[in-house]
């Protein structure tokens, strides 16, 4: 797809991270100027290598935490569009470091917004997630489905970066493009099931400890049908504040993804369950979003959540590195 706001210099949060450069990649692709703002805590530079060679590229090493870094970085490189994909992305851990994601999600997205307001800037497109749906009743959920209660930090502070937005399209003219994604797959992915199983298959073949009984229903979606949606719905949509959300039609049971992972890896493990319906506090066990009004404006997934879960495997394979490079938080 051709981007049309080629010309424009897009700031991109957390462009070193899994999906961030991943964007980074289409977006000057698409011939746009972009600047990626980062901390490093979890992006990778060598997913930047790409970038790195293109000249309408650049890379601040910084922390959303820091207002003023912020406010001078949008003074200094005339920004049109920001796309806010920086946060502590691991919904699993939020209960052992309670100030996380206040800190990382809704303070630096607060930081963000103020940034751009005193630099009159006033488009922000954001990734939210499902998250934020805590155990809903409706499946497939839609956008506008009564909000029960929050069950996990990450989530609480996702809503809370939406609401902020929402209210500085209110108060200051902003356009706002929310995006609530299912959990995403693909190249540079760094965390999450995939990543887990992998990494303990390749420990020791013969056995795997499974959080909850296995039969969590989740949906998945690959990165590069996420980017599409995304670019699209900026493309399309002129509204104030656009709320989307972005998976398959589809969803299948973790035991569904354990039997591709083991099967490509060639191993077959003793599967152990800790056992119950949830995996961890929080984990929500059935995860499906209504995607129709995403698709109303004609977009459509491309990869389908196992083949998704084989791309991120291969991708995984061919770069054992990441594996050894995260720890449990
Ligand atoms: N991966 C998923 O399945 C998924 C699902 C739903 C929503 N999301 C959201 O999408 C976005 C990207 O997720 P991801 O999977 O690419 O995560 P990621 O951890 O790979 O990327 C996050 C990036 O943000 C950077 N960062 C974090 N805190 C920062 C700070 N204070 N200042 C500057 N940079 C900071 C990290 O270094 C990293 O490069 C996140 O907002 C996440 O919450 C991801």
């Amino acid at each position: 797809m051709t981007f049309s706001s080629a010309q424009d210099t897009h700031l991109v949060t957390g462009g070193a991270g899994f999906i961030g450069s991943n964007l980074v990649d289409r977006l000057l692709q698409g011939g746009c100027r972009v600047i990626t703002f980062d901390n490093f805590s979890t992006g990778k530079r060598c997913f930047l290598e790409q970038a790195l060679t293109n000249q309408n590229f650049s890379l601040l090493d910084g922390n959303l935490s820091d207002l003023n870094a912020l406010i001078q970085t949008m003074k200094e490189t005339h920004i049109d569009m920001v796309w806010h994909m920086a946060a502590n992305a691991d919904v699993r851990f939020g209960l052992n470091h309670p100030r996380k994601d206040l800190e990382q999600n809704t303070i630096a997205t607060h930081n963000v917004l103020e940034a751009m307001r005193i630099n009159n800037i006033k488009k922000i497109a954001f990734s939210s997630t499902g998250s934020i749906y805590g155990e809903p009743s409706v499946h497939p959920t839609p956008e506008n489905t009564p909000f029960p209660v929050q069950t996990s930090l990450y989530g609480a502070s996702k809503l809370a970066c939406e609401a902020l937005i929402q209210a500085y399209c209110e108060g200051f003219g902003f356009s706002g493009y929310i995006f609530r994604f299912v959990s995403v797959l693909g190249e540079r992915y760094t965390h999450g099931h995939v990543f887990d199983f992998c990494r303990k298959l390749i420990d020791n073949p013969h056995e795997l400890q499974v959080l909850g009984d296995g039969r969590q229903r989740k949906s998945y979606m690959y990165v590069q049908d996420c980017l599409d949606a995304m670019l699209l719905a900026v493309e399309k949509c002129q509204g104030k504040v656009n709320i989307f959300n972005l998976g398959v039609n589809d969803y299948v049971e973790i035991n569904d993804s354990i039997k591709v992972i083991t099967k490509r890896l060639g191993v077959n493990p003793k599967v152990k369950y800790s056992g119950g319906e949830r995996g961890w506090i929080g984990d929500n066990p059935f995860i499906w979003l209504d995607t129709s009004r995403i698709q109303a404006i004609g977009w459509q997934p491309k990869v389908s959540i196992l083949d998704g879960v084989l791309k991120t495997l291969e991708w995984l394979l061919s770069n054992r590195w990441v594996l050894t490079e995260r720890s449990e938080e």
